[in-house]
Parts: structure tokens; sequence; C-alpha cells
């Protein structure tokens, strides 16, 4: 007799979820049996970064890797929350980069990613039937995160009027705490910037769903995966916060130091919150990679010795900006569609005015442009797409030629 699966992955095998869709359009057979071919192919479909890691972090490998010791070192099992001198290395970036406030080693929990992470945290922080709020839209891997790892429920507060095609969190700060006060979640996840919208949340906005969660006694979660690509000088305050009993933040490499394929991440939290990771944490993946910590060690070290990562971090945000600021001209240049002007991150959302899937199925037959469609990232998408600019941040004729082709669609 073949045995069967739990109810829960079978569940999920038979839900589409929007990560699954995405890796399917980029999938080369796929594209083959559209007649597409691959060099032809425009895609604005990657959340992925395209500029060069820095210069200390390709050193720092090298010299690992070159030397018998710290070779035999790094393939050694690390504590399973880190290792203590890449914990002070963590400190030490947070406080040269944001002037972080009341952060020291014994805050952080160091994880494979911080999908890991996240899903890890979540399993700390809910119990069944808690839950959990994202705004609308939201980073669309987070459902199946938090489904996965827990029962809880997820609830939404819609940000974009899908009418006028405002991003409005600020002008709904009145109902998000009225919201946040009346349906009791026990943990608020945002991100900023953001993964689908770009925009950057307001330190208005966050101050307010920081108290309204100290008020009900739960956690304000705050995903920095984008952190340091910030597109306005002036960044909010909310980004220096260290750890409260209420407030955790979730950090990653993988985007600022283009380490996607080299991940490594971090949790911020109050001492009990990180304790309680420790057992969680040994139970799905016993301790972060040894080789990632050494290196991010000693370029964070390095760097912040010779005064090269901030302007490597300006650079950076710098260099997106400038490929934020030609999709947007480029959009306005061929369509008359509503769009939202990234502030950082690598994305912006287009209204398409019809379903989004059907579109990108559309768009990607008769034009071999990839987007991605965006029901997978909250109701108020539905009827619009998400472009990536992230893997075309230094072939800026492509981000033309794609928006160009794609126009007569709009
Ligand atoms: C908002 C957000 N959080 C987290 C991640 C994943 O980060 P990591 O590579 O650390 O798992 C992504 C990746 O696209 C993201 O967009």
């Amino acid at each position: 007799m073949k045995p069967v699966l739990s109810k829960k992955s079978q569940s999920f095998k038979r839900t589409i979820s929007p990560v699954r869709q995405i890796m399917m359009y980029a999938d080369q057979a796929y594209l083959k049996t559209l007649g597409i071919k691959p060099e032809n192919l425009i895609s604005f479909a990657g959340g992925w970064v395209n500029h060069k890691a820095p210069l200390e972090l390709q050193k720092a490998y090298k010299e690992i890797v070159s030397d018998d010791e710290s070779m035999h070192a790094s393939g050694g099992y690390s504590p399973t929350l880190g290792m203590l001198g890449c914990k002070e290395a963590i400190v030490k970036f947070e406080k040269h980069t944001y002037a972080v406030q009341n952060l020291e080693p014994c805050h952080i929990a160091i994880g494979a990613s911080s999908t890991q992470l996240l899903s890890d945290l979540m399993r700390v922080l809910l119990d069944p039937d808690d839950k959990v709020l994202l705004l609308d839209p939201s980073y669309c891997n987070y459902q199946s995160q938090i489904v996965t790892a827990t029962d809880a429920n997820i609830i939404r507060f819609p940000v974009i009027d899908v009418d006028t095609w405002e991003y409005n969190a600020d002008k709904r700060i009145g109902a998000f705490v009225d919201y946040i006060q009346k349906e009791r979640p026990k943990a608020v996840l945002l991100v900023s910037p953001d993964n689908p919208t770009s925009q950057v949340l307001s330190q208005d906005f966050v101050v307010a769903a920081y108290e309204a969660v100290c008020s009900i006694g739960s956690f304000l979660v705050v995903d920095f995966a984008y952190k340091d690509m910030v597109f306005e000088e002036k960044i909010p305050e909310y980004f220096s916060w260290g750890p409260t009993d209420n407030l955790i933040s979730i950090h990653s490499n993988s985007k600022w130091s283009r380490s996607l394929g080299r991940r490594l991440g971090w949790i911020e939290a109050d001492e009990s919150v990180i304790q309680a990771l420790d057992s969680i944490q040994s139970s799905t993946i016993l301790c972060p990679d040894t080789l990632h910590q050494m290196a991010f060690q000693r370029c964070v070290n390095e760097a912040v010795e010779n005064n090269t990562l901030r302007p490597y971090i300006k650079k950076v945000s710098d260099d997106y900006k400038k490929a934020a600021f030609f999709t947007v001209a480029a959009i306005k240049k061929y369509t008359n569609a509503k769009f939202l002007v990234p502030q950082g991150g690598l994305f912006t959302c287009i209204d398409v005015s019809m379903d989004g899937a059907v579109f990108v199925e559309k768009a990607l037959k008769e034009t071999g442009v990839l987007l991605v469609p965006g029901w997978g990232f909250g109701k108020t998408l539905k009827n619009a797409v998400r472009l990536s600019f992230g893997p075309l941040v230094y072939d800026l004729q492509k981000i033309e030629e794609g928006i160009k082709r794609v126009s007569r669609l709009l």
C-alpha cells in the first residue's frame, strides 16, 4: 500500500504558489513550448540584484580558502545561533551604517537566510489560530512561509487604492491602528523598502504600528531585506531602532552584498526571543554556514576600518536609483499606465487594468517579455504586474526595450 503524504503538504501541492508560478515562467522548457528563444526573452521577473559584491568580501573568501588553518576552521559547525565574532561584526555594521542603538551580540541570531529565519521566528511567536497581519500587497513568499511553519491565520490591511492606484499607507494610519486593536494580531509583519511596491514605509506609519502592537502585547516584525537600498538621502529614524520587547527585525546579506548564492541572514530581537530561537534553529538547520560567517566578519571589519563600507552601500543604492528612474521614464514615455514610483529596492508595480496573470501570459507569448502577476502579493494587485529592474541594473537599454515591447498591450 502506498503511504500518503501529510494533509498540509498535499493541500500545498494543490494550491498554486506565486513563487512556483514565477519559477515555471522562467523555465527554459516552458519558454520553448511558447516558441520563445531564451536570447530574445527580456525578463523583469527576477527579484535579484546584479552588482558586484564588495571587494573586501572577495578578498576574505580568498584568504580563508587559501590558508590551511582557516579553511579547516570553516569546515566546522558554528554555534547554533552563530559565531560571536560574526555577531560583533553585525553590531559594528549596524552602528557604523545606521547608528543603531542598544544592539549587543546577545540580541542577534544568525541563520542560513532571512527566509529560514522568518519561518523559525514564526514558530517562536505564534500559537495555532493566532493572527499575523500583513499589508496588502506584501512579499509573496510570506503566505507559504507562515502556513508551512505554523497554523496561524493571515489577515491583511490594504495600502493601495485600486481606483486611483495611490499607495495610501500614510493616509490610513488611523484605520491601521484601529484594525490592529480590533483584530489583535500576535505579529504585524512589515517590509521596508517593500517587495513588490518598493515603497519605504514612513516614520509615522511605523511608529503608529509599533505603539499599537505595544498596546496589545504583540510583536512588530520588520523585514529589512532591502534596508541598504534606499534612494532618498534621508533615511527614516526606525532604521536606527534596536530591538525591544515588541520589536524584531530580520536582515539579509543577499541583496546589499550580492550574496544571494552565499546566503546569511540575522534577526535582531530581545534576548528572550533569541533564546527561544536557539532551540528551534537547532532542529531546523543546526547552525548557520561557518565559511560565510567568517567571510562576513572579515569583510565588515576591514571595510569599516578602511571607511569603504558606507561608500560601497551608497554606490549600490545610487546604481539601483538610476535604474529605477530610467524605468519610470520609460514607462511614462511608452505608456499611460498607472504605476508606483520606487523609493528603494528593485521593483515597481504597474496597473494593467485586466487580470495580471492573463496579462503576463499574453505579454510573454506576444512580446517575449516576462513580468510577475500581481495576485500572489495580495488582492490589491490582482489587476497588476510586478516589474523588477534588479537583474538589468547595468543594462538600461534592455529595460527600455522591454517596456517598449510590452507597451502595445497596455
Ligand atoms: C522582502 C523579502 N524578504 C526576504 C527575502 C529573502 O531573503 P534571503 O535571501 O535572505 O532568504 C526576499 C527575497 O526576495 C524578499 O524580497
